[in-house]
């Protein structure tokens, strides 16, 4: 096998596949929004969780289409999660087209009315494609958990982002530990660890040593992606973390960095929507100047030698370590 990477398309197809399913024989409202909900999650993302739990469960068994099928259960979860997220945001951008909530032509109340059903619905699918796909009871049965366990971490993640900026004072622990909670275990823990069950690994617990300071690394490569990056690479806006005030490494770096007017311009700026692109600019020039943006750097980067630093206890197999080493380094060193 070359690369895990070769099987997105796999994951694709069978995602296509599972909503053709649902669309079928549909219609009204109902119709409109499985398909909506099919273009949202059809339209980008790079299928991250569906290949982590893919390769959970290679540490243990080979790749067959049985774990190609259950995989998409966490890509159906990422576009309920996101759909929410984006609510949660106000993010209106998301995988370069409008979020969900903006995909229909009703006043707000009722376009975020069916973003957020059709954000249930597709919860309700991510269990029905794990459950129909026929593995060992007791496997099976373990693997629901987690995934319980999973989305409870990110619940639990994703309300303590929503209140942080209201917070008096924050801290890089506090940042990580939301981190964690609201993305490491949805992102790279959770999906190795339910792979890894359904194929009957037996060193489970180890995959956290691997998965969540990789999940951190991969949040804070967000954060700096959410401020520093392209818009048109990455599908979506690159003020929205800032207007909408969310505290990161980067900035809470750059009050601790950069010099007493530089900070007092950035408070006085941050969590207010519409931001020039001169004043954006400037931001971003101070947080680069006082040298939080390197610091930032270094920090994910540690992270990801945590990571990789435990590989081998995951695996004897020279094969699997590799990949599993370019799965950190994708996961870093992006642009999208
Ligand atoms: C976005 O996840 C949400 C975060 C946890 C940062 P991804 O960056 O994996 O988004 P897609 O699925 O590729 O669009
Ligand atoms: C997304 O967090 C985490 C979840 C969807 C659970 P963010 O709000 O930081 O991610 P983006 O920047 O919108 O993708
Ligand atoms: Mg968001
Ligand atoms: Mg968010």
């Amino acid at each position: 096998m070359s690369s895990i990477f070769q099987y997105k398309s796999n994951v694709d197809k069978e995602l296509e596949f599972f909503f053709d399913r649902k669309i079928e024989g549909k219609e009204g409202i109902e119709k409109d929004v499985i398909k909506a909900l099919k273009d949202f999650t059809m339209r980008g993302g790079k299928r991250i969780r569906p290949l982590f739990m893919i390769t959970g469960y290679w540490l243990n068994s080979d790749i067959d289409e049985r774990i190609i099928k259950a995989s998409i259960s966490l890509e159906l979860m990422q576009s309920y999660l996101l759909i929410h997220d984006d609510i949660i945001d106000q993010s209106d951008i998301r995988r370069g087209g409008p979020a969900f909530h903006k995909l229909f032509s009703y006043e707000k109340k009722v376009n975020e009315g069916l973003a957020i059903v059709a954000a249930d619905l597709a919860d309700a699918y991510s269990h029905e494609i794990l459950l129909e796909n026929n593995f060992p009871q007791e496997r099976l049965n373990r693997a629901m958990m987690m995934m319980s366990e999973t989305v409870e971490c990110t619940g639990v993640g994703q309300l303590m982002d929503i209140v942080m900026p209201f917070k008096e004072q924050v801290t890089l622990a506090d940042v990580t530990n939301i981190h964690i909670m609201k993305t490491a275990h949805y992102t790279v823990n959770g999906p190795m660890r339910i792979g890894s069950v359904l194929s009957g690994y037996k060193n489970t617990d180890l995959i956290n040593d691997y998965g969540i300071p990789l999940g951190i690394a991969f949040q804070i490569q967000d954060d700096i992606l959410g401020m520093f990056g392209d818009e048109r690479t990455l599908g979506k806006s690159v003020t929205s973390d800032f207007e909408e005030g969310k505290m990161t490494h980067l900035i809470i770096l750059t009050y601790k960095l950069a010099n007493e007017s530089d900070v007092k311009f950035i408070k006085e700026r941050i969590g207010k929507k519409n931001i020039s692109p001169e004043d954006f600019e400037q931001v971003r020039d101070i947080i680069r100047k006082c040298g939080a943006l390197e610091e930032t750097r270094k920090i994910a980067n540690d992270y990801y030698n945590k990571a990789i630093s435990t590989i081998d206890k995951l695996t004897d197999d020279k094969e699997k370590r590799n990949e599993l080493k370019e799965l950190a380094d994708k996961m870093v060193n992006r642009t999208a």
